[in-house]
């Protein structure tokens, strides 16, 4: 039997069936809400109650704390599997065999050389442009060197798509950070696995032999794997929304890496950072901070803290904690900006402030000590989790098109001046 919900408007009553997810997730289905009732929609900003699709690529529960990427849980994946399986299973829905891994990689490698002339691009740019600004340019010039848009009937031309982007977007990624350092830009290296070339081409210094540490490159590809999509976040939903309109995939990749730049979505570890290294240089105190958090007269608020979803400890931050310290001890560091870190977390896990409001350590408040460990600059974190978030966006925007969903255009409610009619400048 069908679950319906019943709507009453005007006296009229008005029945709607309720869908159920295979997790049993419900949602009233109000495809023909307008049409039946002359006019009438809903509103919801911020979309806090409003489901914009069905997918089948990420599952999470914000209050159990769950978060599954075609059903494995982000546990098990952040455990045994690696990065590139991680992009092939977000992307195609099942994890990838032996062949189709090593297929997978060479195909990408295969994909790694940028037309040169995007070198022309990057020197346009002031050397203090912020990181995200250079690579949303970058990501959507690819168009240019890449202008025939995916058939999106064709498996082999989505498959080429992928590997395109996959393959491209490292050197983006490598080159913006080392045109912020003013150094010279490296090209891909084939010999390498997938992290290893990322972590090379950024960190390659002139004249100088490059050593992989172990250390970095298991925690670098821990940390894209736990970012590499989160269903319908304000970035993955602009690239929704984006290519719903049918602009091509690199397009909307990079309006989605706009989206993301935002202090209060990806833009939130570069703020965590940036916050807590001014706590250091206010002395270290985290209670001044705290009562700076809650007070509703002072626009600051915890970075790294809180999520429109969870409402219990993000599942992602529990993992990179204990990257964290793993990384840092490794590495011999003892940052103090860790201690005031988990100074801070202490006392916002004990105020009832926090807790009544489930406003937990969110998936950006460790990330960016792990990077800094690494020696990535502040203003490259969010470009870290543009990284990890690609195969996901890329998983999304391709389940989108697949799947033929309408373009994306939302009602709204007129709140404006009525009709008046036009006077002359010389009557204002
Ligand atoms: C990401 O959506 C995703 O999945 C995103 C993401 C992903 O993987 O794609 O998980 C990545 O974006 C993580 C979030 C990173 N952002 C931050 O860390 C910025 C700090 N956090 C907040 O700005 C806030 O928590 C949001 C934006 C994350 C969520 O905001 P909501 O859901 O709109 O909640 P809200 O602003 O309505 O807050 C509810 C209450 C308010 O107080 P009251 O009006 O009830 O008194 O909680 C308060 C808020 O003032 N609050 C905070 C707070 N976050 C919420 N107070 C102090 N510090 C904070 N961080």
């Amino acid at each position: 039997m069908a679950e319906i919900a019943k709507i009453e408007v005007n006296g009229t009553t008005y029945e709607f069936p309720i869908i159920t997810g295979t997790e049993n997730e419900k949602a009233i289905d109000i495809k023909t809400l307008r049409g039946v009732t002359g006019g009438v929609t809903t509103i919801d900003p911020g979309y806090k109650n409003t489901g914009s699709c069905e997918s089948g690529i990420t599952f999470l529960n914000g209050e159990q704390g769950i978060l599954r990427y075609r059903g494995y849980s982000i546990e098990e994946l952040a455990e045994k599997a690696d990065f590139l399986e991680v992009a092939y299973l977000l992307i195609f829905g099942e994890l990838p065999n032996k062949e189709e891994l090593d297929k997978f990689h060479s195909d990408i490698k295969d994909q790694s050389v940028v037309d040169e002339d995007i070198k022309k691009i990057v020197d346009a740019f002031p050397k203090n442009a912020h990181p995200m600004g250079v690579l949303s340019s970058l990501t959507s010039a690819l168009t240019s060197f890449n202008p025939k848009s995916v058939d999106v009937d064709s498996e082999e031309e989505i498959y080429k798509a992928v590997v395109k982007i996959l393959g491209k977007f490292p050197v983006l990624v490598a080159w913006t950070m080392r045109k912020n350092q003013g150094l010279p830009f490296r090209y891909s290296d084939s010999s390498l696995g997938y992290i290893e070339n990322i972590l090379k081409m950024m960190f390659k210094k002139p004249g100088e032999k490059y050593i992989q540490n172990p250390v970095i490159v298991n925690a670098l590809d821990k940390l894209l794997i736990l970012h590499a999509d989160h269903e319908q976040n304000c970035s993955t939903s602009t690239v929704r929304i984006v290519g719903s309109s049918h602009a091509g995939l690199f397009a909307s990749i990079s309006a989605g890496i706009s989206a993301l730049w935002g202090p209060l979505h990806g833009g939130a570890n570069q703020a965590v950072l940036e916050m807590l290294a001014g706590i250091q240089e206010d002395g270290g105190d985290t209670a001044k901070y705290m009562a700076k958090a809650k007070d509703k007269n002072d626009p600051f608020r915890l970075m790294g803290f809180g999520h429109r979803v969870y409402k219990n400890f993000d599942p992602r931050a529990k993992i990179i904690k204990v990257s964290a310290d793993e990384v840092l001890a490794d590495l011999g560091i003892a940052d103090p900006i860790l201690d005031i870190a988990e100074g801070l977390e202490r006392e916002a896990l004990n105020d009832d402030y926090f807790v009544s409001r489930k406003l937990y350590p969110n998936v950006d408040f460790y990330s960016g000590i792990i990077y800094r460990a690494m020696g990535i600059p502040t203003e490259m974190f969010t470009v870290m989790f543009a990284l990890g978030r690609l195969p996901g966006w890329i998983a999304q925007w391709k389940e989108m098109r697949v799947r033929k969903e309408p373009i994306g255009r939302p009602r709204q409610i007129y709140v404006g001046e009525n009709l008046r009619s036009f006077v002359p400048v010389e009557k204002r």
